[in-house]
């Protein structure tokens, strides 16, 4: 048995979604893949498959193997992937929604925190709009064109969404504030990506990453990378996920995509080609 879980990426909303407002998340095309077999392989951290294995495992020895078309270090959702693929290997008839919660229960014992938005993309695919404990809502978007950039920095999630909610009890009227105008920007980014008005969804990616720089998780490579992407001519440009680096995001035209791409390599970034809105969680054999 061999499943694979789609990556994902963050389009609007980040750190915001943790404290009950709306994001966009889409999945990718890049996949990671786990197979039940003779022999046990699993690259790096084993504590999310360790875990799966105990939850849906009924106690018998599993072996398996885990591989990713993607680096860890992206921030694409090796975690989450490897945890929804592995439950799935393990359960395959079992329901979306118990797979959802099942697998959203590990991540939060192994991680502490976090939204959810990660497990929800590998379960549903595609383009959602995700509220914590509330909204799994496909979006009907097609043709992205998203242009990615690795800033080659790490970055540590838990750190950071700690790091917020230091700020959040230091200045909690602020960071409501700032939270609050993010959920504001989602609700309309939904429309303008359903619409395919990617001009304004740019200006709104722009919008977003104002309000990412007030809550200090943007750096200076992110900002090198989404000031050169946008010199290029790209619609708008932000970081995605918990910031600090891993990726950044633009909007292009197909006229303008390649010069965003070489301004983005030539900034010092490292272009990678996602295909978003990507399928679900599946059984390959
Ligand atoms: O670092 P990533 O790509 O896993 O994204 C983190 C996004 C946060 O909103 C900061 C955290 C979360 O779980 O929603």
């Amino acid at each position: 048995m061999t499943v694979s879980a789609p990556g994902k990426l963050m389009l609007f909303g980040e750190h915001a979604v943790v404290y009950g407002y709306p994001c966009i998340v889409t999945a990718i095309s890049q996949r990671l893949e786990v197979s039940l077999s003779d022999t046990d392989n699993v690259p790096g951290d084993r504590r999310f498959v360790d875990a799966a294995i105990q939850a849906w495992g009924d106690g018998k020895d599993i072996k398996l193997s885990a591989k990713c078309a993607f680096s860890g270090c992206y921030g694409f959702g090796s975690s989450s992937a490897v945890t929804v693929a592995t439950l799935k290997a393990l359960r395959p008839e079992a329901p979306d929604r118990t797979l959802f919660d099942t697998a959203y229960k590990i991540i939060l014992e192994i991680q502490g925190v976090g939204s959810g938005f990660d497990v929800a993309s590998a379960v549903f695919g595609g383009t959602l709009y995700y509220i914590k404990n509330k909204a799994i809502e496909p979006l009907a978007v097609k043709d992205v064109p998203l242009v990615v950039g690795y800033t080659g920095i790490k970055s540590n999630t838990v750190d950071l969404i700690k790091m917020v909610a230091k700020k959040r009890e230091e200045y909690p009227e602020k960071l409501e504030r700032i939270c609050k105008a993010i959920g504001k920007i989602v609700d309309e980014a939904k429309t303008r990506m359903i619409e395919g008005d990617w001009e304004r969804v740019g200006k709104l990616m722009d919008f977003n990453q104002e309000y990412l720089r007030d809550l200090g998780v943007s750096s200076e490579k992110l900002e090198t990378l989404i000031g050169a992407a946008k010199s290029a001519g790209a619609y708008g440009a932000k970081l995605s996920g918990a910031g600090g680096g891993d990726c950044m995001i633009a909007l292009a035209s197909a006229e303008k995509r390649q010069s965003v791409e070489e301004a983005i390599t030539k900034a010092g970034g490292e272009v990678v080609h996602v295909t978003p809105n990507a399928e679900e969680v599946r059984v390959e054999a």
